[in-house]
């Protein structure tokens, strides 16, 4: 008998991030951000000056990746590299990183290693197709791209940094262009997911409606 699996998939900026950080605490269960996988992959890339189309080099990374997560914070041997994990350059670098087929090849065990009781939520691009086909629970999360550029937006305004919502809007549909294309892992929903899409939709909504729909797979 195999501890559950509830998949969040979905596009950059959808929500799945949040949404499947909240379905894992109210669950008690583990909380997997695969895509932190890949930003760090491209983050230990670009500190060891390695091309990140040296696809053999980068997947030796991955393969030796000294991830830690505790508490919230993502590190990086013993740096804690939370924030620059989210630099624009960074999640651009993981994009291309996870086009590479050896990457992903090497990251799959380690992401399956998560499946621990008494559960897990796993949000990615392809945890309901790839990672854990066989998951009780898929879901996948999406908005518009106009809707994903403004949380994006807002997210950075708060910060105080500067953005151009139009930028935004661009950078979004061509890095889900590059996912959606790509050959390995495509971004796409699980045939037996649900389809939920939170262009108008809450946060709080979601997290209920995922909730209600795991139980409805139990
Ligand atoms: O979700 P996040 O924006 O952190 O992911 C960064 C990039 O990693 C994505 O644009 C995508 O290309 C890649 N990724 C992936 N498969 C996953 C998670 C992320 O290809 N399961």
């Amino acid at each position: 008998h195999r501890s559950p699996v509830i998949t969040i998939d979905g596009p950059s900026a959808s929500g799945k991030g949040t949404v499947a950080e909240r379905v894992a605490r109210v669950l008690g269960f583990h909380f997997l951000d695969s895509g932190a996988l890949y930003r760090l992959t491209a983050l230990s890339a670009m500190k060891a000056g390695a091309s990140l189309d040296d696809e053999a080099a980068v997947a030796a990374l991955a393969a030796a990746l000294p991830a830690r997560f505790r508490d919230g914070r993502v590190w990086l041997a013993d740096e804690d590299v939370t924030d620059a994990i989210r630099a624009e350059a960074v999640g651009e670098g993981a994009s291309k990183v996870a086009a590479l087929p050896a990457v992903r090849a090497a990251l799959l065990e380690r992401q399956r290693a998560y499946r621990q009781a008494p559960g897990l939520v796993a949000d990615g691009r392809d945890m309901g197709t790839v990672i854990f086909p066989d998951a009780p629970a898929k879901v996948f999360l999406t908005a518009s791209a106009e809707a994903r550029a403004e949380r994006r937006y807002k997210q950075l305004i708060e910060k105080g940094n500067s953005a151009s919502l139009a930028d935004l809007v661009a950078d979004m549909q061509a890095r889900d262009a590059r996912d959606t294309a790509r050959a390995v892992a495509p971004l796409k929903p699980a045939p037996d997911a649900l389809l939920l899409d939170t262009t108008h939709m809450g946060i709080e909504t979601a997290v209920q409606a995922v909730l209600a729909h795991y139980a409805s797979c139990e």
